[in-house]
């Protein structure tokens, strides 16, 4: 019987702290960028739990990873090339993952990576050529295959047929090798009830949803014993974390209550509507404090001085004042990091993890490290 995991995405929240507790829950992490593969190390998991994914990997990336018993997720024909060459310099055997982009999609996720040009993955109807070409390459040991098209969806039917036409390609995938599949990756795209009228997704009803195809996988014999590895970031840890903001002013502007808080898209893209969204609109935001009968409706402003640094747009929270605490709920991922926090200078936002006895700060600086780690780049 072939073993089931789930995978964390590093990049939906890096910092050390997190993915310590994380991977000691899920036992394997994928990283996309090399410091993120030493963090994940760092978290306590050897090479053979991390996978190493993403479109834009330097040669010099490359170079520190193959041969260290990392398993990676290549994207693309000239990508696979460069591995092969450094691991036969190597004299070792790089075992990769091949990242195929479906042509289709179904409606419900919030960003969908396939259907048009992508840097994401080969196209799926270049993976039997792409798999030729790695089965020639005495360096490279193809183990199994990845996908990921589309994340942030609360749909458990959109789930389903995404992750149904993912073992499709697998199986099509591996009919084209010829050889037994030692894991496949699903990247689950599993999402959180961000805005007003969103419900959790109904993880039931996807596990029920997707028998059928795993049953078809555990029936055919070059996948039967593969790994099943479900890929997933935001719904690990997003519900997990609050951005806590000051209100540093508030005043009337043209008839509606404006306030200015301490953090704004240098803190947080997403909830300012700028990561992948089309219209922004609003996260579960709260004042702190006791609470009250009355409400007015504001304009929450970050502090940067650009127009676009809205927080949250005609949101109806109880009267605010300079100093109240704002708190923006499922922030957990794709936070911090995820922002350009060095645009206009403000003072870097600090992370604090609740451990249930005492609040610890887990601040990292350590971004400076990244930079050292990868000597000589021009
Ligand atoms: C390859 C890959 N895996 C997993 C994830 C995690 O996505 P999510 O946090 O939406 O689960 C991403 C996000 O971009 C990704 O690119």
């Amino acid at each position: 019987m072939s073993a089931t995991r789930s995978s964390y995405a590093v990049k939906s929240n890096p910092n050390p702290e997190i993915l310590r507790r994380i991977a000691s829950i899920t036992g394997h992490l994928d990283a996309s960028s090399f410091f993120e593969v030493v963090r994940a190390m760092e978290a306590g998991l050897p090479p053979e739990r991390i996978s190493y994914s993403g479109p834009g990997k330097r040669d010099s990336e490359l170079e520190r990873f193959v041969g260290c018993g990392g398993e990676l997720v290549v994207e693309a024909l000239d990508e696979i090339e460069t591995v092969a060459a450094i691991a036969e310099g190597k004299g070792t055997r790089q075992r990769i993952l091949l990242r195929i982009n479906p042509d289709s999609i179904p409606k419900g996720f919030g960003a969908s990576m396939s259907k048009k040009p992508s840097q994401f993955g080969v196209d799926e109807g270049q993976a039997a050529q792409v798999i030729a070409r790695i089965q020639s390459l005495p360096s490279l040991d193809l183990t199994g295959f990845h996908i990921y098209a589309g994340s942030n969806c609360v749909q458990a039917d959109a789930i389903i047929d995404n992750i149904t036409n993912m073992a499709r390609l697998f199986a099509e995938s591996a009919s084209v090798s010829g050889k037994p599949v030692r894991k496949l990756i699903f990247g689950a795209g599993f999402g959180l009830p961000y805005h007003d009228g969103q419900e959790a997704l109904d993880v039931a009803a996807v596990r029920a949803g997707i028998a059928p195809a795993l049953a078809e996988i555990a029936s055919n014999p070059l996948l039967a014993d593969a790994q099943k590895v479900l890929e997933i970031g935001r719904w690990i840890v997003g519900p997990c974390g609050a951005l806590i903001t000051s209100c540093l002013s508030r005043k009337e502007s043209r008839g509606l209550q404006v306030a200015v808080c301490d953090a704004g898209f240098n803190t947080h893209l997403a909830a300012c509507g700028m990561m992948g969204s089309v219209f922004q609109k609003n996260w579960p935001i709260f004042r702190l404090g006791p609470s009250e009968r009355e409400t007015e409706e504001y304009l929450l402003a970050g502090p940067l001085c650009t127009s676009i640094d809205t927080l949250a747009r005609r949101i109806t929270l109880p009267p605010l004042h300079k100093g109240d605490r704002i708190a923006v709920l499922m922030s957990g991922a794709y936070g911090l990091t995820a922002s350009p926090d060095g645009f206009i200078s403000h003072p870097a936002a600090r992370e604090y993890l609740w451990t249930g006895a005492e609040l610890q700060d887990i601040t990292t600086t350590r971004r400076a490290e990244a930079d050292a780690m990868l000597p000589g780049r021009e």
